[in-house]
């Protein structure tokens, strides 16, 4: 799979991309991440990207042209399956969307900044608008990190044990269970008999039990979503 995000501020993305699975990923060869600076798309030699709003109001707009060119000429060379703009406004991301994205080849993500980008860049050229969660961020740069990562991690062969993606929490509407290393006793507190007892059957049932009790506790809208 290859990312391509184009940003104003790659800085930002460099480090949270570069360490733990997404590292990984990327040197088995399994996922490719471009960043692109949108500042080589600038419209004048200031490098500048943003512009006054029409109307009034406080805050910068990023400007249509850099986008457009920048969007073109990446596309020129790849076949984007979706082109995803970061926004809060957009789709809540949850692990059905991570999981859908995660099977296609090639995606573009753009990151918004100030205001955020030209009505017109999301009528002509964006086919998914992603938002990770009801708060706002300085900018998209953040969220584009977070949604890599959820995608990244699914990709087949990334993970060391492919099924440890399966039991993941949200991945069938559950919260994962609880789960426990050594010592076997720690300040007084023991970790369950019945995953010492070596029956695997059990531990999976109790693992479930356990799964859907804190699913009821914590989430119990996730389990109405899947008509349980
Ligand atoms: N840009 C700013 N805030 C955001 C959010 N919550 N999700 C996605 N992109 C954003």
């Amino acid at each position: 799979m290859q990312i391509h995000i184009i940003t104003v501020i790659p800085e930002l993305l460099e480090s949270p991309l570069q360490h733990s699975i997404m590292k990984r990923a990327q040197d088995k060869g399994l996922l490719k991440v471009e960043l692109h600076h949108l500042r080589k798309w600038a419209v004048n030699e200031y490098g500048q990207v943003d512009d006054y709003q029409f109307g009034g109001g406080a805050g910068m707009v990023m400007m249509p042209e850099p986008l457009s060119k920048a969007i073109e000429e990446l596309s020129a060379h790849t076949k984007f399956n979706e082109i995803i703009y970061l926004t809060p406004d957009g789709d809540r991301l949850d692990q059905h969307i991570a999981n859908k994205l995660s099977m296609k080849e090639n995606l573009l993500m753009i990151c918004g900044h100030y205001k955020g980008i030209d009505q017109r860049i999301r009528d002509k050229y964006i086919t998914m608008e992603i938002s990770i969660g009801d708060y706002v961020l300085s900018g998209g740069e953040l969220a584009a990190a977070v949604l890599t990562d959820a995608i990244g991690r699914l990709i087949p062969g990334v993970l060391n044990d492919e099924t440890s993606a399966l039991f993941d929490s949200f991945q069938d509407n559950l919260l994962a269970p609880p789960v426990y290393t050594r010592p076997a006793e720690f300040q007084g507190m023991k970790v369950p008999d019945i995953l010492l007892s070596g029956d695997p059957k059990k531990i999976d049932e109790w693992r479930h039990e356990q799964s859907l009790d804190r699913t009821r506790e914590k989430r119990p809208d996730l389990l109405q979503e899947d008509g349980a």
